[in-house]
């Protein structure tokens, strides 16, 4: 088995995977075009929040079995962990590979007969075969090589443990690339590997997300016909949920992140025709956000028409899911940033970052000592805490996450 990986891209899915295998005796190079993080890494420090990853970093980095680079560096295993976003616009979003293409044209020069090229990134249906199409365009002998795909399946605040834990599926070009590669993950992963084809593979982690986005807007559907009906939508989900066959996911401010909010375009913009459900719960996931904004402006006319004065608005959560520091694709963000925009007066507070471009973060206490109407947009702990609860609840607070409930 070949001791030494290279892995392109050291943001939430790289730097974590590049410490784990670090840990498990591989020689790891990690690469970033993004310098200060190659820098911080390798003073073994992290430029993320993610538990236990500082600790995994710190150990690689001084055992001397990772190191960061800004380019690539000759390996036996490549894995490519580059975003992949889509391109906006008028239409369906389509999805950007850019960069993994970028990632791969980076290592083409340096692969040689025997070596793996693994895609984790999460990608659209093909996206594997183009990757080995850059690298035969490179005047690599394809057939030599074993490329894979392997989506990541990890949730933020416990990567360093679902990296081990949970099953994996691999699908190669070929069924030996399958195998190889395979091979290679029952090296550091504890779940089961399951071996299937390139494009099930890449299929497999699309309908994972959008299987999620289909049922948190089938809640945030529901969480809008409630409200209309006066109906408390946490104890309604509460008592259907005590059916024995249902299982109904919770609403929110919309649906973020770059994963479930992302995903479910990359099989739209491939097959309009046949996604039809696929789509329209990403719409009324994104109408859910359109509608929170309203309910904001109507409780801050609301307090304004009372005291006849210009209301602060206080946006609880920026992070696009609890208790991280992950602001990507974030509704919360979008709703702030979209009220501000429009004029309010809008203060922000999220526990998980120290700084934003936008706003001058205040503190909790702060937030409820100075603002008129309270937003809850992300439930993290420090919301969701008693005595925070009962001052909101004093205060009206518009609860679009259930941390009052
Ligand atoms: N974050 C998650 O929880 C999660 C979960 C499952 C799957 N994924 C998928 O994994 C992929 C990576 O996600 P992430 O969260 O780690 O992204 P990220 O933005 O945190 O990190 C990606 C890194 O790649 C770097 N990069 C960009 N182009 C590069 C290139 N050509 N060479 C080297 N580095 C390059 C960026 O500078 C960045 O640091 C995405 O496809 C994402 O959808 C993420």
């Amino acid at each position: 088995m070949q001791k030494t990986v290279c892995i392109l891209g050291l943001g939430y899915i790289g730097l974590p995977t590049a410490a784990l295998l670090a840990g498990n005796g591989y020689q790891v190079v990690g690469v970033d075009v993004n310098e200060q993080a190659v820098e911080t890494i390798n003073q073994g420090r992290i430029h993320i929040v993610e538990p236990d990853l500082d600790a995994y970093v710190r150990s690689a980095v001084a055992a001397g079995r990772l190191k960061a680079y800004t380019t690539p560096q000759p390996s036996g295993i490549y894995m490519i962990c580059v975003p992949t976003p889509f391109h906006e616009g008028d239409g369906i979003p389509q999805p950007n590979v850019d960069y993994v293409l970028a990632a791969t044209r980076s290592i083409a020069g340096f692969i040689k007969t025997g070596d793996m090229v693994i895609l984790e990134s999460t990608s659209p249906v093909g996206t594997t075969l183009q990757v080995s199409d850059v690298i035969r365009q490179a005047g690599v002998d394809v057939s030599r090589i074993h490329i894979a795909y392997c989506p990541e399946r990890v949730l933020p605040g416990k990567i360093m443990t679902e990296l081990v834990e949970n099953d994996r599926v691999v699908g190669g070009l070929t069924p030996e690339a399958t195998k190889a590669v395979s091979n290679f993950y029952r090296t550091f992963v504890r779940g089961d590997v399951l071996e299937t084809d390139a494009k099930t593979a890449e299929m497999c982690k699309l309908t994972e997300n959008s299987f999620r986005d289909v049922n948190i807007a089938f809640a945030n559907e529901l969480s809008l016909i409630c409200a209309k009906e006066g109906i408390n939508i946490w104890n309604l989900i509460q008592l259907a949920n005590r059916h024995p066959r249902v299982n109904i996911l919770q609403p929110g401010a919309g649906v973020g992140g770059h994963c479930i909010a992302v995903d479910p375009w990359f099989i739209v913009a491939r097959d309009p025709e046949n996604s039809r459900l696929i789509r329209t719960a990403r719409e009324v996931n994104n109408f859910k956000t359109v509608w929170a904004i309203d309910r904001i402006k109507i409780a801050v006319a609301d307090v304004s028409a009372r005291t006849g004065r210009k209301p602060k608005v206080a946006c609880l959560g920026l992070a696009f899911k609890p208790d991280i520091d992950d602001l990507r694709e974030s509704p919360a963000v979008h709703i702030a940033e979209s009220l501000l925009a429009q004029g309010y007066d809008v203060i922000a507070v999220e526990p998980n970052i120290e700084t934003h471009p936008v706003f001058q973060l205040q503190t909790l206490e702060d937030a409820i000592a100075t603002a008129d109407v309270f937003a809850l947009l992300v439930k993290h702990r420090q919301f969701s805490e008693n005595i925070v609860k009962k001052s909101l609840a004093k205060l009206n607070a518009l609860d679009f996450c259930g941390a009052m409930n």
